[in-house]
Order: structure tokens, then C-alpha cells, then sequence
């Protein structure tokens, strides 16, 4: 096997994971009550199917046939977020559950493109490369996105979270009149 064939190969494996994901995006639009996080997911799948298009673009390129590999991995992400959308937990948290399982299926083809251009550009064909990248763009952007839209629901997670603590405190009122600070809040994930 040459760097070549782990290509073709590689390529074959995202072509099938960004079909199942054309199939698995709208779920998880309606699944989502945030009306931000609806529309990045509804956004997403038109721009998946766009990728499905450039990864054929690219398999022409090698004058090869568009072919996809079932991608394990992929499918079961996909499984998983499902158990996450059968779940019983309150719309904020929903929200919140989405975003990591789509998170993790960001993360996977990042990685999938990313290995791909590299090996794209190391045996010449830069034009793979170039294409395939404005697809690595578009994952980066939408999980850099996702981040955006968790944050809030974070914090008011975060800020309801305190409250409740307040209120289930034992009752004497303390001297402090200052305001209860919510825990958790500005801490970034790296
Ligand atoms: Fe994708």
C-alpha cells in the first residue's frame, strides 16, 4: 500500500461519514430548542452536502471512482447521539448534550481532513489538497460555532444552578447583602 491508496482510502471513509451525517444533521435540528443551534445544524447539513460534492470532485481528480467505505466510527457517533437525544433532561441541558455529540463528530472529520491534505500535499496533489481544505474550513468554523452558541446556555445554566443553591440554603440571612456570584461562569474550554 502506497500513501496514495491511504488516501483513496481515507477519502472513501469521510464520504461515507458525511452521508450518514446528511441523514443525521436534520434529527439533530429538531431535536435542538435553541433556535441559534437549530439553524447552524440546519445550515450544516446544505453545507454537507456540498462536501459530499467536493469529496466526488476530488475522486474524479484521481481518476478514480466516487466510492464510500462504511465508516464505523462515524456511525457510531451517530448512535450515540441518538441516546443522547432519547434522553429526559430539560431544554438548556438537550442543547448543551447536542453540541458535545456533534462536537465529537467535528473533532473526527477535522482529523480526517486534516490527515488528508497533509497527505494530499506531500505526494503533489495540491489541487486535492486545496479543495479538500475549504471542507476542513467549513468543520473548524462549525465547531468553533457550537462552542459560541454553548456558551451562553452555559452560563444561564450556571446562573440557575445558583440560584437554586440559594434557595435551598438553610434560611437565616446572612450580613452579606452583596449578589450570589454563579458558579462556573467564564471558564473557557480549552
Ligand atoms: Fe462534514
Amino acid at each position: 500500500m502506497e500513501i496514495r491508496d491511504l488516501l483513496i482510502r481515507e477519502m472513501q471513509d469521510l464520504y461515507d461519514a458525511e452521508k450518514q451525517l446528511v441523514k443525521a444533521l436534520p434529527k439533530l435540528a429538531k431535536a435542538a430548542s435553541n433556535t441559534e443551534l437549530r439553524q447552524a445544524f440546519t445550515d450544516h447539513t446544505e453545507e454537507t452536502k456540498g462536501q459530499v460534492q467536493r469529496l466526488e470532485q476530488a475522486f474524479q481528480m484521481l481518476g478514480v471512482k466516487a466510492k464510500g467505505k462504511p465508516c464505523a466510527a462515524m456511525k457510531g457517533l451517530i448512535t450515540e447521539a441518538q441516546e443522547t437525544m432519547g434522553e429526559e433532561m430539560e431544554d438548556p441541558l438537550m442543547d448543551s448534550a447536542i453540541i458535545a455529540a456533534a462536537q465529537k463528530v467535528e473533532h473526527y472529520e477535522i482529523a480526517g481532513y486534516g490527515t488528508i491534505c497533509a497527505w494530499a500535499n506531500a505526494i503533489g496533489l495540491n489541487d486535492v489538497s486545496d479543495l479538500l481544505e475549504e471542507t476542513l474550513d467549513e468543520e473548524k468554523a462549525t465547531d468553533d460555532k457550537l462552542t459560541e452558541i454553548n456558551e451562553p446556555i452555559l452560563a444561564e445554566m450556571g446562573r440557575d444552578a445558583g440560584q437554586e443553591d440559594a434557595e435551598e440554603a438553610p434560611a437565616p440571612a446572612k450580613k452579606s447583602a452583596g449578589k450570589t456570584q454563579a458558579a462556573g461562569s467564564g471558564r473557557k474550554a480549552g
